[in-house]
């Protein structure tokens, strides 16, 4: 599995630190959650602060869009450094043609469902996809509690996935910490985004190896 802690848990004003701390702790992406206030209820951060984050570490940057019109900033998001761009299959018309621009410029794309989107709805996109994001609580805010019913949308995914004989990644996103990862896991995720229980841990490292622990 990859793990991929999210920068939206990470203290603020010293951002490279944290960012340094979480790569010396085993960390193999930084997920960068960008939110616009209108997608969903929360702003945070944008190509700018990771822009400035991109020359202080050697983490894949896998960005997650929670953000309208993705289209219209993707090419900010390549200047800025993101090695995999997530976008929302609700957040626009056409995920298809954007997907194929991230491919284009050489990085990894991604499609991601919030909890309450079918996850049948982005299975036409899979042939262009290097990894699917499925929300496992509502996207916004850290620290909420994984949603047990989006694990049946991990399955039925894994499922099409190994029945179209693609390869794609699987990650999950949200309340995902010792306690739940383990059904995380066995319903067919490989890469863990984790926030407040990496960020918020007194030691990154050792949340990090308990988390490699639980795989089997
Ligand atoms: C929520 C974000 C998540 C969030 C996860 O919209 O997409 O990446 O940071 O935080 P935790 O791990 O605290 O649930
Ligand atoms: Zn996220």
């Amino acid at each position: 599995m990859k793990i991929s802690p999210s920068l939206l848990a990470a203290d603020f004003a010293n951002l490279a630190a944290d960012v340094a701390r979480v790569e010396a702790a085993g960390a193999d992406f930084l997920h960068l959650d960008v939110m616009d206030g209108h997608f969903v209820p929360n702003i945070s951060f944008g190509a700018p602060v990771i822009g400035a984050l991109r020359p202080h570490s050697k983490l894949l940057f896998d960005v997650h869009l929670m953000i309208e019109c993705p289209e219209r900033y993707i090419a900010d998001f390549i200047k800025a450094g993101a090695d995999s761009i997530t976008i929302h299959v609700e957040s626009t018309e056409h995920p298809d043609a954007i997907l194929k621009a991230i491919k284009e410029a050489g990085l990894r794309a991604a499609v991601s469902v919030s909890p309450k989107t079918p996850i049948e709805t982005i299975f036409p996109l899979l042939p262009l996809c290097d990894m699917v994001l499925v929300m496992t609580v509502e996207p916004g805010f850290g620290g909420q509690k994984l949603i047990p019913a989006t694990l049946d949308k991990v399955r039925g995914l894994r499922a099409e996935i190994e029945k179209k004989g693609l390869s794609v990644d699987i990650e999950a996103d949200g309340g995902i910490n010792d306690t739940t990862i383990a059904d995380v896991l066995k319903a067919g995720v490989n890469v863990i985004v984790a926030g407040s229980s990496i960020f918020g841990a007194a030691d990154p490292a050792s949340a990090i190896a308990d988390m490699r622990a639980l795989e089997q």
